[in-house]
């Protein structure tokens, strides 16, 4: 046999084995995977450390609610840098966990940088066992879309297993956007079929709208993108890691908002914030000054509609899996007001 027919007998081989593989992991597995590899190398990690405003968010939070002498684990430690910001704070121990390679970096970090205290575990944290309840978990699990790394199962599993009773997540508190949103003509690019290209009409290819639900997303970190929302931002889901289960989170989420802003409707824009005290907050929002801006943000498109000031948009968000953001459907219904309901309504005003 020659070497070339051995070479293509073995990627057959591999790619079938590859396959069989592929096939026997359950979506969570194979989200896991990726997540490792994802993290593992130095291009991911150092966006999140040169992102200002997250950096000094989890260092504020850490010196505010880090006590010395308390017992830490750190989710997902990546390069370090939080559970060595929890020892320098006087934590007695820190179990700094991660499940990618990256934590051979966090450890030459460390001894780098003279940190004491810190143990580094090289598991994913379903399957940490440690022989003592910690005081505080601190993370940085939260994905474009809040939820899509997992972070409610992972910190919740650990909350319930290694977290002393009076404990405390940091940061625990999060609200979810799905922001009617205008995105900027020049920047608009609207479904084939809404479009009329000199006179050439696409209307017919509504007819084979694609099936991918990527087709439906954008994703995005360009400020420029976003014109403005429609309505006044307000959280369609808030929540707090102390109290939340994944279970207990709603299959769906509606809300029903008057319109501020006329505009054409283009889509929800996916976002979050997440809260520690009144003054110390970090959020992903495109329209918000001061954003964190390694994190992306995320369209979902909508077919076209025009809104006036004063209709009401009630939009509802229906998900599989809320870490699973391919598994998301939307829809909303657009109100006019009649004419005497907005007479009323003026009248009221004034
Ligand atoms: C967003 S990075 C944060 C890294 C670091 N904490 C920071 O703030 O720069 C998330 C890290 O968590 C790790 N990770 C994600 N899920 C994990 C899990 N369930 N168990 C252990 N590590 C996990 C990833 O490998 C990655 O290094």
């Amino acid at each position: 046999m020659s070497l070339h027919t051995l070479r293509r007998l073995g990627a057959r081989v591999l790619s079938a084995v590859s396959r069989l593989f592929r096939r026997t992991l359950s979506p969570a597995e194979r989200y896991r995977e990726f997540n490792g590899r994802y993290f593992s190398d130095f291009y991911e990690q150092e966006r999140m450390l040169a992102d200002k405003p997250r950096m000094e968010f989890y260092r504020a939070a850490i010196q505010r609610h880090i006590q010395p002498g308390d017992r830490v684990i750190d989710l997902g430690t990546g390069t370090g840098i939080l559970a060595a910001l929890a020892s320098r704070r006087g934590a007695a121990k820190v179990y700094a966990i991660d499940h990618s390679s990256i934590l051979d970096t966090a450890r030459t970090l460390a001894q780098a940088n003279r940190i004491e205290r810190v143990e580094f575990i090289d598991t994913h944290s379903t399957e940490l066992s440690l022989s003592e309840r910690v005081d505080v978990i601190v993370h940085e699990q939260m994905g474009d879309c809040l939820f899509d790394e997992a972070m409610v199962a992972n910190v919740c599993d650990l909350r319930d297993r290694l977290l002393k009773p009076d404990g405390l997540i940091l940061p625990s508190r999060f609200e979810f956007y799905c922001e009617p949103v205008k995105i900027r003509d020049q920047r608009h690019v609207p479904f084939i079929w809404e479009l009329e290209v000199h006179g050439y009409d696409y209307a017919v290819l509504e007819r084979q709208r694609p099936q991918e639900p990527t087709y439906y997303q954008v994703r995005s970190s360009d400020l420029s993108l976003v014109e403005h929302f429609l309505t006044e931002a307000a959280p369609a889901l808030t929540i707090d890691l102390h109290t939340v289960n994944e279970s207990a989170l709603p299959p769906e989420v509606t809300f029903t908002r008057t319109v501020v802003h006329a505009g054409r409707l283009d889509g929800y824009a996916i976002y979050f914030r997440v809260l520690v005290d009144d003054d110390l907050r970090l959020s992903s929002g495109p329209l918000d000054p001061g954003r964190a801006p390694h994190w992306g943000f995320r369209i979902l498109r909508t077919d076209r509609d025009d809104f006036a000031v004063g209709d009401t948009i009630t939009v509802s968000l229906k998900v599989g899996s809320w870490s699973e953001v391919s598994s998301w459907r939307w829809s909303h219904v657009k109100r006019t007001p009649s004419r005497t309901e907005r007479v009323n309504e003026t009248s009221r005003a004034t």
